[in-house]
């Protein structure tokens, strides 16, 4: 089954980087496909494999209702691992919905981040500046699942958050796709600047959009924000062949 391999290869990329830096700064994706990836992980051997006090865990995108509710990524992704593994609450930074539903949402969310990302010992170099000398984090590992319209995390095409270039979250008023909520999102800076992304997508869902995803012709040039991931580490394709 594929989550088996895919959990050996969360489990050792967080392992690896807990072992150079001491620590290991991950985001999850939201929507069904990751959710028995997620499962997987709250089990053995993966639940005493990987060093959960040393890890943190964000969220790549979410829509803007209270933990609680069936929409909710942090309540999905509570549901199925960080509430069954021995994680201190002090390192789940879900995004804080309840500063919104509005902009503020992205702007505190940034800050919990620069609160993160700023303790963290130097020689995890968990901070990178570009060239007109904005800080970006550098996330050790961002899962992302892609839509069937090429979107990923809350990043849909077309949408002002796809050009932002400098805030590390972004707000997005109302979602094109289902479930039609406003959405807060990493934004592409700080998902192409991760050590390592990995993507999850059903074959049997999406043959099209992942076959015009991963067209290198296109590529630079293409409306889907799934293509625009591009990161300064490595980017796994995880295409799932159901049954
Ligand atoms: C969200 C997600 C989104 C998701 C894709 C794929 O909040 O909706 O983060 O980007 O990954 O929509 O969703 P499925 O896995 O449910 O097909």
């Amino acid at each position: 089954m594929w989550v088996d391999s895919a959990a050996d290869l969360i489990c050792q990329s967080v392992a690896e980087r807990i072992s150079k830096s001491g620590v290991c700064t991950l985001a999850l994706a939201g929507g069904k496909t990751p959710q028995a990836l997620y499962k997987r992980l709250s089990q053995p051997p993966y639940l005493q494999a990987i060093c959960w006090p040393a890890t943190h865990i964000f969220l790549g995108d979410e829509r803007c209702v209270p933990f609680e509710h069936e929409e909710s990524n942090f309540g999905m992704a509570n549901r199925h691992l960080i509430s069954q593994v021995p994680i201190p609450p002090q390192n789940c930074h879900p995004i804080p919905i309840y500063a919104g539903p509005s902009a503020q949402i992205a702007l505190q969310y940034e800050e919990e981040m620069k609160r993160h990302f700023q303790h963290l010992p130097a020689q995890s170099e968990s901070l990178t500046k570009d060239a007109k000398g904005h800080f970006f984090p550098v996330f050790d590992l961002i899962i992302l699942g892609m839509g069937k319209d090429g979107h990923t995390a809350s990043l849909f095409p077309g949408d002002p958050a796809l050009k932002e270039k400098m805030r590390w979250a972004a707000f997005v008023q109302k979602s094109p796709r289902p479930p039609r909520l406003p959405r807060a999102t990493l934004t592409l800076p700080v998902l192409n600047r991760a050590r390592l992304v990995i993507f999850f997508a059903s074959e049997s869902e999406k043959k099209d959009i992942i076959r015009k995803v991963l067209d290198e012709t296109e590529r630079l040039t293409s409306v889907f924000p799934a293509a625009l991931v591009r990161p300064a580490g490595k980017l796994i394709w995880m295409i799932l062949k159901e049954g």
